[in-house]
């Protein structure tokens, strides 16, 4: 028998995924750039047990029985698989699988990417296979090749039709940056209504602004993303940030129908965030939001403090759950 438990972060996309040219194989219509956040906390933990008494592969996240013929869960195992010597004698035992994330499921708070990261990452240590396994953590949920490193990456599209060039790389490592910290503000813990999946297609079928955004805005935006983290240039990040977590929600209105993630306290968010790095005359804090209402919060150590007092006055711990995350790079300390 073997056994073994494998914990990875989530990673908060500054410049965002949004498109596949490939359904299958997942591979995106522009590159991407995310932080992975430290391990302390919103992660994901799987164990899995591998042995000859086990009469079926069977699956478990958080606590419930998945069914194990989804094709993301297939195509992660069988190119999985396929990398392993083929005389392992363990290669046809079954497995038994167990997940859990430590904070709320398919609400747009990125359980996919930790989720589909750490499986690929257990499955690999399993079959004891070493080498970049992003681009099988890609066919599970795109964003989760990026949360097989940590610090700063970059998910590259690659343009081959096959995936191969198609994974993550580091820029920086999670010690470059380590005064930046990461707030999530937890506006909704509810599954979100429109999936990503859905969302994406329906945007590719119909949005001329994400053809728009993939063709001439995200090539140099990530070409800047890139030398501001290298710089530690804050106040760029912090605007290309906004910029493009704004462009994406953009697209989502320009899809047909539209997705509505954000909703009327996300806005409110936004322009608190616009309001406060007006008055204090220099950006403090940028937000980012993914597919779901809840605000991610990039700023400087030194600003925290302020931050978290000024949001849980205009928004009372009741109506808002905040969570100061510290860490290596973008680091994980929960404030009560
Ligand atoms: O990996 P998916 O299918 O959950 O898509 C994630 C898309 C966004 O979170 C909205 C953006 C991103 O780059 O993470």
């Amino acid at each position: 028998m073997k056994i073994v438990t494998a914990v990875a972060p989530v990673n908060i996309a500054v410049i965002k995924y949004w498109g596949k040219r490939d359904e299958t194989l997942i591979l995106p219509i522009n590159d991407s750039i995310s932080a992975t956040l430290s391990l302390e906390h919103m992660c994901a933990k799987t164990s899995i047990v591998c042995s000859p008494d086990l009469t079926e592969t069977k699956f478990w996240l958080n606590g419930e029985l998945q069914p194990t013929d989804s094709k993301r869960f297939q195509n992660c195992l069988r190119e999985i698989k396929k990398l392993v010597n083929p005389n392992l004698e363990y290669l046809s035992w079954n497995l038994s699988i167990c997940s859990e994330n430590n904070f709320p499921t398919a609400a747009g708070l990125a359980s996919s990417a930790a989720g589909y990261a750490c499986l690929v990452y257990a499955l690999a240590k399993i079959y004891e296979i070493n080498g970049n396994i992003s681009s099988i953590a890609r066919m599970g949920s795109g964003s989760a090749c990026r949360s097989i490193f940590g610090g700063w990456v970059r998910w590259q599209m690659g343009n081959t039709t096959d995936g191969s060039d198609s994974l993550a790389v580091q820029i920086a490592p999670e010690t470059h940056w380590p005064e930046m910290r990461v707030l999530v503000l937890v506006v909704n813990d509810k599954t979100k209504t429109y999936s990503s999946t859905s969302g994406m297609k329906t945007s590719v079928e119909t949005s001329t602004l994400l053809k728009h955004r993939a063709a001439n805005i995200v090539p140099q935006r990530t070409k800047e993303m890139i030398t501001a983290i290298k710089n530690k240039d804050y106040k760029t990040f912090a605007k290309l940030t906004m910029q493009d977590s704004n462009q994406f929600h953009a697209v989502c209105l320009d899809t047909y129908p539209p997705c509505f993630y954000l909703n009327d306290t996300s806005r409110a968010i936004i322009e608190l965030i616009h309001f406060y790095n007006q008055n204090k005359g220099e950006t403090k804090v940028a937000y980012t939001f993914d597919a779901g209402p809840n605000a991610c919060l990039y700023l400087l150590e030194k600003d925290v403090a302020e931050v978290i007092a000024m949001i849980n006055y205009v928004f009372p711990p009741t109506s808002l759950k905040s969570d100061y995350f510290k860490g290596d790079t973008v680091p994980s300390k929960k404030l009560d």
